[in-house]
């Protein structure tokens, strides 16, 4: 599979066969955004949660494109209710897709969307792609429980933000790599705006002194996994 990264927490996957997932694509409202939501095109569309910074331009690709979202359940309703095609999930279910088996985990943070309306419990999600593990955690502060998703599941590239303020910053970003333990540590959530302004190679850094690697995507880039 591929990986892109449109900055913020957006990325975009490619498997194998050519299916394309994205995941919390905030483009046309995002000023770090390297693309506009008229040049992406997706299968799926998978949300965290519904903040604006998360749900972005979802409505605009899905009604393009005829994307499936996959989301938990109160926010695929609130898709659903909107006219789009969902799949219902919930925290701690697995399911599997033409892409391969997606799960969503906890996440501490919020989940309302830009009209209020209650999007549920904020997620993480785990991704088993062409035999590859991705843990993309959605908006999250530190929980210990990262521990356990390492435990039961080895992750291949772990998606993780380091922006503080509204997430874990640098120093809780290193602690979750430490407990959940992928092969590589991947920053997000940072430099969108100046609330949330971080080094990423001071995480790169700190993350190189625990014996442990990471890769600090620019915006646009892709790289294979
Ligand atoms: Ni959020
Ligand atoms: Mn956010």
């Amino acid at each position: 599979m591929r990986l892109k990264y449109f900055s913020h927490s957006a990325f975009q996957i490619t498997t194998d066969s050519g299916l394309v997932i994205l995941i919390d694509p905030f483009l046309d409202g995002n000023p770090t955004s390297p693309t506009t939501s008229d040049k992406v095109k997706a299968d799926f569309i998978v949300l965290t949660h519904a903040h604006g910074d998360h749900v972005g331009d979802s409505f605009k690709i899905a009604k393009r494109c005829d994307s499936l979202f996959i989301c938990v359940n109160e926010l695929a309703n609130y898709c659903i209710s909107k006219g789009f095609r969902a799949h219902n999930m919930h925290i701690g279910g697995s399911h599997k897709f033409d892409f391969g088996t997606l799960k969503f985990t906890i996440a501490h943070h919020g989940s309302m969307t830009p009209d209020n309306t209650y999007g549920g419990e904020p997620a993480g999600v785990i991704l088993s792609i062409d035999g590859k593990v991705l843990y993309h955690t959605g908006d999250t502060g530190l929980f210990y429980d990262m521990k356990l998703i390492g435990e039961m599941t080895t992750i291949d590239y772990m998606l993780l933000p380091i922006g503080d303020n509204f997430t874990m910053g640098i120093t809780d970003a290193v602690k979750a790599v430490e407990l959940a333990d992928p092969g590589v540590a991947i920053p997000m959530h940072y430099n969108t705006f100046p609330v949330i302004e971080a080094e990423p190679l001071e995480f790169k850094q700190r993350i190189k002194k625990i014996g442990k690697r990471s890769i600090v995507m620019e915006y646009g880039e892709e790289i294979d996994l």
